[in-house]
């Protein structure tokens, strides 16, 4: 070991020790005939103190350090006369009998302080020097010990963690697949996996029971701050449960790993609410519950005029701001521009304002009397003070999106969203399928091996877009931390499935054909659910960015600006997969 000790771990009781610490000059000061520097490693800074009078032979080693040389010392811990009590090393410092460098440093193109010059991109383009950074470091430290505790709750409970396979078959639903081609298989490819979601369980079929893996996953889609074209999941199976005890059981996971990385303690259970109460209530399948302003339905109550934009929706909508009814002309012009931003694609915002005095004051005043508006106002529950904003529409489900961007933005403005709250919640009973205008049919909401609920079986064929599933998302805050189902076990319903997707045997075989044959083994009633790792680590501090919790990440066009990849390939490797490049 090049070293004694470590730049956190000395503190004053190790006054008088001689020992050697290794790490990087973070700065260097001279101040009257000492030279004073600091130095960072994994572990924390500690201050080095040199005398030029008495250790006149350091004199041109330490003369010639630059930001960021690797150094190794000898010295006696002493007390230190300025105390610093913002550092945990900060009661002492090292005099310094020997300096050795043992690796110079270009000057870094940014400074590595939490406060940063450097931008994104330089950032990202240097990321080794980017994670020097405490909060980058502090951030994958995070991420081990919330890894840690994932493994030790789920082994204390007999989950085993088996690793699948990355070079898979592809059957791409959902996200586009990442292929990768094989040279030993001309004309053939591999896919990498957008989730062991199949493996898994053929696991179950194995009769392993309770598995869970963390695993990389790929999915090739439209990247934002909490998507990343590779991803962790924290990915788990569990053999004969009902719903109710996968819930239970990740709920106290996500519990137990918020207690014991961050301290916080959930000690309640958390709400679940069906997925057609939160895209009513909210407008959202991940709702953020930490405020209220729940959707309201007007839609019956506003044909009293001749307003015509009203008169002709199929939906009205209105939410109530609280104490808002003081916004100026301009904040409003402000909430109209945001709603009919493209993203919200709103046509236009009508608002109430319910004056202090008990009077109503609204942009539609002329095609409404008074006693109109306190109709509105005591449906949507508003009180003096508060502002009512409605929003309008052809189509119930797109008036509900738009209200939920409104009702997000209403609560950053009202600092109702703070990142130290936490609000989870599962939402249930999803629909089993979506309609997807693109390819004109039924496509699965979660994934085709998901479970109709019983109840709605005799429906599947009939009217599939009323059936819902055994499916559940857990959402904190806003976010969808993790999502699962109970899985369809039966090989008839499987089949019943398939053609509600518009799958035929011969496809649905070619597609599927290893895990429907699995199923003809005895498959276990099984269930499972996977969490999306780099947002529980987001989440955990109450961060956006899943970017900052990996140590890696690529950018929104999923560039690695380190490596600078993807790139091109050599006319040979091309040639040896016999594939030619077609270039738009
Ligand atoms: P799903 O597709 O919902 O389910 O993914 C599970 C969780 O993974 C996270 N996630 C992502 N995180 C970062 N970047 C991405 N591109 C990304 N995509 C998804 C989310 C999400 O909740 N096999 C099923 C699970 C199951 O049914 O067991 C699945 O993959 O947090």
């Amino acid at each position: 070991m090049l070293r004694t000790h470590t730049c956190g771990e000395l503190r004053i009781t190790d006054v008088n020790k001689e020992v050697i610490l290794c790490g990087w000059v973070k700065k260097v000061r001279k101040l009257g005939g000492m030279l004073f520097i600091d130095l960072r490693d994994r572990y924390g800074v500690t201050q080095l103190a040199l005398n030029f009078e008495t250790q006149s032979h350091l004199f041109d080693v330490a003369d010639s350090l630059g930001r960021e040389y690797v150094i190794k010392v000898k010295g006696l811990v002493a007390e230190r006369s300025n105390k610093n009590a913002n550092m945990p090393t900060g009661d002492i410092e090292i005099i310094v009998s020997d300096i050795e460098i043992l690796n110079t440093s270009k000057v870094p193109p940014f400074t590595i302080e939490d406060d940063t010059d450097g931008g994104d991109e330089l950032r990202m383009k240097y990321r080794y020097l980017d994670i020097r950074r405490d909060c980058v470091k502090n951030n994958l430290i995070l991420r081990h010990k919330v890894v840690h505790e994932v493994r030790n709750y789920l082994s204390d409970r007999n989950f085993l963690e088996v690793e699948t396979p990355f070079l898979i078959k592809s059957t791409p639903e959902g996200a586009r697949d990442f292929v990768v081609p094989s040279r030993m298989n001309q004309g053939q490819f591999y896919a990498l996996p957008q989730s062991p979601q199949q493996f898994k369980q053929l696991l179950m079929v194995a009769g392993i029971d309770r598995y869970f893996q963390i695993v990389k996953c790929f999915r090739d889609e439209d990247l934002r701050a909490d998507r990343q074209p590779e991803f962790t999941q924290i990915d788990c199976e569990m053999s004969f449960v009902e719903q109710n005890d996968v819930l239970e059981m990740f709920e106290g996971m996500m519990k137990h790993v918020f207690k014991v990385v961050r301290g916080i303690e959930f000690d309640y259970d958390f709400p679940r609410m069906t997925w057609a109460d939160a895209m009513k209530y909210y407008g959202s399948d991940k709702p953020d519950i930490r405020f209220g302003m729940k959707f309201v339905e007007l839609t019956d109550i506003v044909k009293t005029s001749t307003f015509s934009v009203f008169n002709e929706a199929k939906a009205v909508i209105a939410i109530a701001a609280p104490g808002c009814a003081e916004y100026t002309r301009k904040e409003l012009d402000g909430l109209t521009e945001f709603v009919k931003r493209p993203q919200t694609g709103a046509k236009g915002l009508v608002y109430v304002k319910c004056n202090a005095d008990g009077t109503f004051k609204s942009s539609v005043d002329k095609f409404y009397s008074q006693e109109d508006l306190a109709t509105w106002a005591k449906t949507v529950g508003a009180n003096p003070g508060d502002l009512i904003l409605v929003l309008s529409g052809d189509d119930i489900m797109k008036v509900r999106k738009q209200m939920n961007d409104l009702r997000l933005e209403m609560g950053n403005r009202l600092g109702l969203r703070p990142h130290d709250t936490y609000a989870p919640l599962w939402v249930v009973d999803f629909p089993l399928f979506e309609w997807s205008e693109e390819e004109q049919r039924y496509m699965s909401m979660h994934h085709p091996f998901t479970c109709p609920k019983i109840e709605d079986l005799d429906r599947l064929e009939t009217d599939p877009g009323s059936v819902n599933a055994y499916a559940y998302d857990m959402v904190m805050n806003g976010v969808e931390l993790g999502g699962g189902s109970i899985r369809i076990h039966d090989r008839e319903l499987q089949n019943r499935m398939f053609r509600a997707l518009g799958l035929d045997d011969a496809t649905a075989q070619r597609k599927f054909g290893c895990l429907l044959g699995a199923f003809e083994y005895g498959a276990p009633p099984h269930a499972g659910l996977a969490f999306g790792l780099d947002r529980v680590c987001a989440m955990i501090v109450g961060q956006d960015s899943i970017r900052d919790f990996i140590a890696f990440p690529k950018n929104n066009s999923g560039r690695d600006l380190m490596d600078g990849s993807p790139t091109e390939i050599s006319q040979e490797q091309l040639d040896e997969l016999c594939l030619q490049v077609v270039r738009k």
